[in-house]
């Protein structure tokens, strides 16, 4: 095993980030790398890889997450809109879908019919972020068999006590025991997975990133140890409380003069059947296209898209969530399409006992008692 602490600390997307790695390559972090590369800014080649959301709804509330306090309402992804995604993404080019966005992709029942569908549609790597909750050894056999190429287990404290201030759920026990199931059976079997993990770090946290690499390491094959981020601009109120003092980087270390290589890198399918720029843009303000009335090759050639390659390009993007994003604010700002979707008023939704402000408060007061 990769000795962790020989681990250098790499800047990557918004923070710093530790990769470990069982194996020989570390696709976690080759992942990553890749998604920054810079392509040159003509050149708008169809991306390889897709995130498709099947729904934006979730079982936890992480502390520093956008989703608990998003406007829109978790729905479920129409099957055939991602069947026309799969059959037109596959001829332009597509080689892997990841099935999560801004939700959990574990409370749709329908995510192994999902996965065969891409599998079938000849899709080479297909895999899923999630908390991990929901992945008992029993749905994840039933996964890989519909061909899951990797499942990536974000557990974002080491202890029983932080991973329920943090997630809003007492599930950490559950949650591990689900990961040793997998390790296990990953060991026992000839079925050709990865297992991963990531551990998001907060002030309050990064006490326990020993822990981690004690309790959570040893039964992956990669993982990551990153710095916690606002989020782009939309969970900035408690990113100032929880930024961790070894990982959160400060945002002068974005490079502004650089385009965001998600506007060419990626594709964003979203539980509405809509496109967006950007994994978390978690109400909507970033959406392009709607695939219900458009084809995938001209949405990704799109006035909208091309306007904003073209604004990221001048530096000239503020007013949108971009702005906000790189240059760690919350002011005002406006949706590059309307998308017609009814928004909740903002509020932040409470999922278990206790609420987002609560937990933060109860971390830092265990931290510094
Ligand atoms: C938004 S979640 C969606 C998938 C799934 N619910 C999960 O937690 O894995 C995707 C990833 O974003 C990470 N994440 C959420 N909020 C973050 C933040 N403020 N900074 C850094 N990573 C964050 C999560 O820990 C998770 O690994
Ligand atoms: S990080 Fe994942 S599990 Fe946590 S609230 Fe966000 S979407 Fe849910
Ligand atoms: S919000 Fe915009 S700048 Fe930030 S990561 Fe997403 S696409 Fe890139």
């Amino acid at each position: 095993m990769m000795d962790p602490k020989k681990n250098k600390k790499i800047f990557s997307g918004f923070s710093y980030k530790y990769f470990f790695s069982n194996k020989k390559e570390n696709l976690l972090q080759e992942r990553s790398l890749k998604q920054e590369e810079k392509l040159a800014t003509g050149n708008v080649v169809f991306p390889s890889n897709a995130l498709v959301e099947l729904t934006a709804g979730c079982n936890h509330s992480c502390v520093f997450c956008a989703n608990p306090r998003m406007k829109i309402q978790g729905k479920k992804l129409d099957i055939d809109i991602y069947k026309k995604f799969v059959s037109e993404g596959k001829e332009l080019g597509l080689k892997e879908i990841g099935f999560y966005m801004r939700g959990e992709p574990l409370l749709d029942k329908r995510l192994r019919t999902f996965i065969e569908i891409a599998s079938k549609a000849g899709i080479k790597y297909i895999y899923i972020t999630t908390n991990g909750a929901r992945a008992n050894i029993a749905k994840v056999k039933e996964l890989i068999d519909a061909g899951l190429s990797s499942i990536k287990f974000s557990i974002n404290a080491a202890s029983r006590d932080a991973y329920r201030l943090v997630h809003g759920k007492d599930d950490f026990d559950k949650v591990i025991k689900n990961l040793k199931d997998l390790h296990e059976y990953k060991n026992k079997s000839d079925k050709e997975f990865k297992i991963m993990a990531s551990f998001v770090v907060t002030k309050f946290t990064e006490d326990e990133i020993d822990e981690f690499k004690r309790v959570v390491i040893p039964y992956v094959d990669d993982a990551k140890i990153l710095g916690v981020h606002g989020q782009m601009g939309q969970s900035l109120e408690e990113l100032t409380i929880l930024e961790s003092t070894k990982l959160t980087a400060p945002f002068d270390k974005i490079d502004k003069a650089k385009p965001c290589p998600m506007l060419w890198n990626r594709i964003h399918l979203t539980q509405d059947g809509l496109l967006s720029l950007c994994c978390v843009d978690y109400d909507n303000n970033l959406i392009y296209a709607d695939l219900r009335e458009t084809t995938l090759k001209e949405a990704w050639n799109n006035k909208i898209i091309n306007n904003m390659r073209e604004r990221h390009t001048n530096g000239n993007i503020k007013g949108t969530l971009c702005y906000n994003c790189l240059y760690g604010k919350k002011e005002p700002l406006e949706p590059i399409m309307n998308c017609d979707l009814k928004l909740k008023p903002e509020k932040i939704v409470k999922r278990g006992e206790k609420s987002v402000l609560d937990r933060v408060l109860e971390l830092r007061d265990r931290h510094e008692g």
